[in-house]
């Protein structure tokens, strides 16, 4: 599957522009782009990317502009917004435009000349696993735990996260290192977070983690990541959806859950479709949240395996079913964002048949599984074996030979022994972009590199095989040119 960002040119202008009205605290006569620390602003699948780099690493207004930058982009409609911190290259004055440093001049003050500041805390920050201890799994199903790690205090701030974000959690078994991503499935608490696993046939990883892991046990997790979900605001007032099958219901309940205890007079519409009542994930949690919010919360169960007395609540969430529902029990014209997550048939056909049925496309917010391993990419894999690619690292070249098994190049050097960044290996953390500096490749999937990014020829190496011969893929590079 090909996603690869683009950009409506209209909307861009309209996002620097409000951009452009977001002051400096510590110099209030200039802007956030008057300084030049906004460094892009790219639609990127459903939602906006917002390339941001602070004046220097650690600055304390920076929380504040972050802040600043999500409440212009959410009042205006575009959400949902991601912001990447880039802190290479460091920002200097000489971004500043020509206009600005004459208002700088008339306020006081000088641009000192190129003062490059070089700490870059939150780049590391962004992929980096800390050993957390176990607090407790708990059984949500047969199939599916939620595990609850304990969050220590000097790490609260780096294990804060929006709802519908996701942790990835690293182990090795036998002689093989894996990495999973599991979507955060509860609201924020204090000193704690956590992630729901359903075990998955064949699953190495699920089901290691369903049956072995433990209260105590120290596991590696990184901070967490993703661009799907939704920051609610206490001023807010809207009405929303949630489509969810199977285990795409995890994220919903941090969004759901957190949206109502925040948003006083907003109201969530829940769509859940599971086989029969005893394979449903999060039965009680769900329960909790309909007692607590009974007016606000409408929650429409359906199940394709258990007889039911109404015809209506029986099957599965496709288009037909969800045309039966605007017929009878949903007016999905009153909805002002909908989140999606599940099976990517039911995916497309919940996308498709909302559009049909006149929510904006900007509106809709789609969170896709991992899908290692997908038909097409084996396919290309075959077209791809015995290809040398050549990988730098560390300033040091490694040739890679591709083989039928290869489903990408990051996979290729994990198996010749590179030690590559990685976490998802599904497209959608970037964990493992890297720049193409010779040859093509082709990608299987992009969640979550932006426009410029692809266009300055960087590629997430998990997705990516050669499609020429010496090929050239650099892990160091860092710059836009
Ligand atoms: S490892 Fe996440 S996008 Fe490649």
């Amino acid at each position: 599957m090909q996603h690869l960002a683009t950009i409506a040119p209209a909307d861009v202008r309209q996002i620097w522009a409000l951009l452009g009205q977001i002051p400096d605290p510590e110099v209030p006569v200039l802007t956030i782009t008057d300084l030049g620390m906004v460094r892009s602003v790219a639609q990127q699948g459903e939602g906006w990317v917002i390339g941001f780099t602070p004046t220097y690493s650690g600055c304390p207004a920076t929380e504040h502009l972050l802040g600043e930058i999500r409440r212009v982009m959410t009042e205006n409609g575009y959400t949902p917004v991601h912001i990447v911190l880039r802190l290479d290259p460091p920002w200097t004055t000489d971004w500043m435009s020509p206009d600005a440093r004459e208002r700088l001049r008339q306020y006081g003050a000088t641009a000192a000349a190129n003062p490059l500041i070089t700490l870059n805390v939150f780049e590391v920050a962004m992929t980096t696993f800390h050993s957390l201890t176990v607090a407790k799994v708990e059984p949500e199903t047969r199939d599916a735990v939620t595990i609850t790690f304990a969050v220590p205090d000097a790490l609260q701030s780096a294990y804060a996260f929006r709802p519908g974000q996701h942790l990835t959690l690293k182990t090795r078994l036998g002689n093989e290192e894996l990495r999973r991503c599991y979507s955060i499935c509860r609201g924020a608490r204090p000193g704690e977070i956590s992630v729901a696993v359903k075990a998955i046939d064949g699953g190495r990883f699920s089901n290691y983690a369903r049956q072995e892991i433990k209260q105590g046990m120290a596991l590696e997790v990184m901070v967490p990541q993703g661009l799907f979900g939704y920051q609610p605001q206490a001023d807010r007032r809207g009405n929303y959806l949630a489509i969810a099958a199977g285990s795409g219901i995890t994220p919903m309940l941090a969004i759901v859950e957190t949206t109502l205890g925040t948003e006083a007079d907003s109201q969530f519409t829940v769509i859940y479709g599971n086989r029969s009542s005893q394979s449903m994930m999060f039965r009680q949690a769900l329960a909790d949240l309909k007692d607590r919010y009974p007016t606000r919360l409408q929650l429409v169960c359906l199940f394709s395996q258990e007889t039911l007395d109404s015809d209506l609540l029986y099957g599965r969430i496709n288009g037909e079913k969800l045309q039966e529902l605007s017929r009878t029990l949903i007016n999905f014209s009153q909805f002002d964002e909908a989140f999606i997550c599940g099976p990517a048939a039911m995916m497309d056909e919940a996308e498709t048949t909302l559009l049909a049925l006149g929510m904006p496309k900007k509106t809709l917010h789609l969170e896709r599984f991992n899908t290692p391993g997908s038909s097409v990419r084996r396919a290309a894999s075959v077209q791809a074996q015995g290809q040398t690619v050549t990988v730098r690292q560390d300033g040091r070249d490694r040739q890679v030979t591709l083989t039928a098994d290869d489903e990408s190049i990051l996979d290729a050097a994990l198996r010749q022994g590179a030690d590559l960044p990685y976490a998802c290996k599904g497209g959608v953390c970037a964990t493992c972009k890297c720049k193409v500096l010779r040859g093509n490749v082709s990608m299987a999937t992009n969640y979550s590199l932006e426009a410029d990014e692809l266009a300055a020829g960087y590629v997430l190496s998990c997705q990516a095989l050669p499609i020429t011969p010496d090929v050239i893929v650099d892990f160091d590079a860092k710059g836009m040119a």
